[in-house]
């Protein structure tokens, strides 16, 4: 399966540079907001690895890892229905919180997150994105940090998948056709 620039299903989006640039950007406002504080970074598992790992290192004041991952998504459409596959591994009643996430797109997933997460009665709990589709919005949800707003279209690259796949492409593309995938080996 081709799945680099130039590949026939895929138009470069976001370059890695502009990622980068970004992200630099967001690690120095977080930085500066959270100035004082040592909060929690929160991966939410898959898609946000790449995106956690770059931002984490562009954060400049003394920060705990956790992890969770939630499943919402079959193939290009969303469902809808969140589950919970892996929780954090420790509690974060009193603690500053910020959620790593890689794209926000209806909003149901974050909605989700936001609720059942601000129950544990965490000090703040924000969240940063890197991308955000406005135009399908189901629900609205505070994004406290935006990387970049992108069209109503289906991307991948970065963290983000198409089945599984794309998920190590150091850019975001706009998946234009539906690939043949590699069969399992
Ligand atoms: P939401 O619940 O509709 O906001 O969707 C959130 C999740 O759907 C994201 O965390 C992604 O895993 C997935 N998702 C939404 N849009 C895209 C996309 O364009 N490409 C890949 N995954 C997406
Ligand atoms: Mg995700």
């Amino acid at each position: 399966m081709p799945s680099t620039v130039g590949a026939p299903q895929l138009r470069e989006l976001i370059t890695a540079e502009s990622i980068q640039a970004r992200i630099a950007e967001l690690g120095a406002q977080i930085s500066e907001d959270y100035a004082g504080r040592n909060p929690v970074l929160v991966c939410i598992l898959k898609g946000s690895m790449p995106f956690f790992v770059d931002l984490a290192r562009r954060i400049r004041i003394p920060v705990r890892f956790d992890y969770l991952a939630v499943e919402s998504y079959r193939g290009t459409k969303s469902t809808g229905v969140v589950k919970f596959t892996a929780d954090l591994s420790g509690p974060i009643e009193g603690r500053h919180v910020l959620l790593v996430e890689d794209i926000v797109d209806t909003g149901l997933t974050m909605g989700y997150l936001l609720e059942s997460l601000g129950a544990r009665r965490p000090a703040s709990l924000r969240v940063v994105t890197l991308l955000d589709k406005p135009a399908r919005r189901q629900t609205d949800v505070d994004l406290a940090y935006t990387g970049f707003q992108i069209p109503d279209e289906f991307v991948v690259g970065y963290g983000l998948d198409y089945e599984q796949y794309f998920r190590n492409l150091p850019y975001v593309a706009v998946l234009v056709e539906i690939p043949a995938l590699p069969a399992d080996d």
